[in-house]
């Protein structure tokens, strides 16, 4: 627990109406509620910026040990700004949505430069970083800073829209400004850090989106959705569209004792800038093979030997449902890998950023190896 949020169940209680009472009641909740997460034991705004980042598209229990593992990597701006994307990729490795490490390493480098490692105090400071929007602004600058700026989140969202039963579609306006203003209006009192957080943990832990716990929630004498009884009505969220399955084929190809991958280029839609095994997207697994054998040839100028399938490796990338079937080769012939693919021996393919799917290719490949 903070301190700031400590002390609120003593403050005398303000009006009984209003967004300061709903404020109070919020903070009461959260200061004895909140769950003890690393990223509320500092006001690093540095260490807060990585924690709001990872907890953009990721769930908090995976968070933790990649947000702690990332600070004994890079334990200041000025080391983040001075790794590779080769490093920054690896210690991101399995989070997925690889662009957020891309532009926390730019804009840990725009910092340095335009700030001299000394990060802002201000939203509107913020904005100007690559890759930093009005939720991470408000979110770093009110929790390291007490700034006035609220976050809308999935979250806030949520609570919001039931809260004050509004219809509508929350992402789009009107609406999606209308729950900025109402987020500005509960930092009436207290700390905005702290209010913005119990905003976000109110959503996680009891106004979830199926069968929220109304019965522990802290506004269920004031939230209208809940007087309506349909609180899982709210928000309007347009229906998400179904993933689109996609079928690929790698190859994993090896000479010896090392294994090839190839990287791909920086502006690629998918993975960009990290290493894979030869991989080809296909329309059923019946064209795998020919499609592996090509591309192996003339691609890679690697040509190959197939030994038998390894596996099928199930994976969901953004809204695809992605089905990968790895096939083992030998290569044939000692030419040099083209098109940015080389031999990795079996202890650097450990320290390579992979995509989920290739990782646990590689360490069944790797266990495998080590044990015939
Ligand atoms: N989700 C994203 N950031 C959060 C935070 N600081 N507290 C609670 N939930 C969050």
């Amino acid at each position: 627990m903070t301190k700031a949020s400590s002390n609120r169940s003593r403050r005398p209680r303000q009006s009984a109406v209003g967004p300061e009472h709903e404020t109070e009641l919020l903070l009461d909740w959260y200061a004895q509620h909140q769950r003890p997460l690393p990223w509320r034991q500092t006001k690093d705004p540095y260490a807060i910026w990585v924690s709001e980042v990872m907890l953009q598209q990721t769930q908090v229990a995976t968070v933790i040990d990649y947000y702690q593992r990332w600070l004994e990597r890079f334990p200041t701006v000025g080391s983040l700004a001075r790794a590779t994307e080769d490093d920054v990729l690896h210690a991101w490795q399995g989070l997925g949505y690889y662009s957020r490490a891309r532009r926390l390493l730019e804009g840990a480098r725009y910092l340095v430069r335009e700030h001299g490692s000394e990060l802002p105090r201000t939203p509107s400071a913020w904005l100007d970083v690559p890759g930093v929007g009005r939720y991470t602004a408000g979110a770093v600058t009110s929790i390291a800073f007490g700034a006035k700026a609220p976050v809308v989140d999935g979250n806030v969202m949520r609570v919001l829209c039931r809260l004050y039963a509004l219809p509508g579609n929350p992402q789009k306006a009107p609406l999606a400004g209308e729950l900025w203003r109402l987020a500005e209006a509960l930092l009436v009192t207290g700390a905005p850090g702290d209010v913005n957080q119990a905003l976000m943990e109110l959503g996680a832990t009891v106004c979830q989106p199926k069968a929220p716990k109304c019965g522990v929630c802290p506004w269920r004498a004031r939230c209208r959705a809940h007087a309506n009884g349909e609180p899982e009505r709210y928000p309007e969220l347009p229906e998400r569209p179904k993933p689109t399955p996609l079928v690929m084929a790698c190859a994993l190809v090896s000479r010896g004792e090392r294994v090839l991958l190839a990287q791909q280029a920086a502006n690629a839609a998918r993975w960009a800038s990290m290493w894979l095994f030869p991989t080809v997207e296909v329309a059923g697994e019946g064209d795998a093979l020919h499609a592996l054998a090509h591309d192996l040839g003339e691609r890679y100028g690697v040509p190959g030997r197939v030994l038998g399938k390894f596996g099928v490796f199930k994976h969901a990338v953004t809204r695809y449902r992605i089905t990968l079937h790895a096939y083992a080769y030998r290569a044939r012939g000692a030419q040099a890998p083209r098109a940015g693919a080389r031999w990795w021996s079996p202890s650097e393919l450990e320290k390579l950023a992979l995509p989920a799917a290739h990782r646990r290719i590689a360490n069944q490949w790797l266990s495998e190896a080590a044990s015939s």
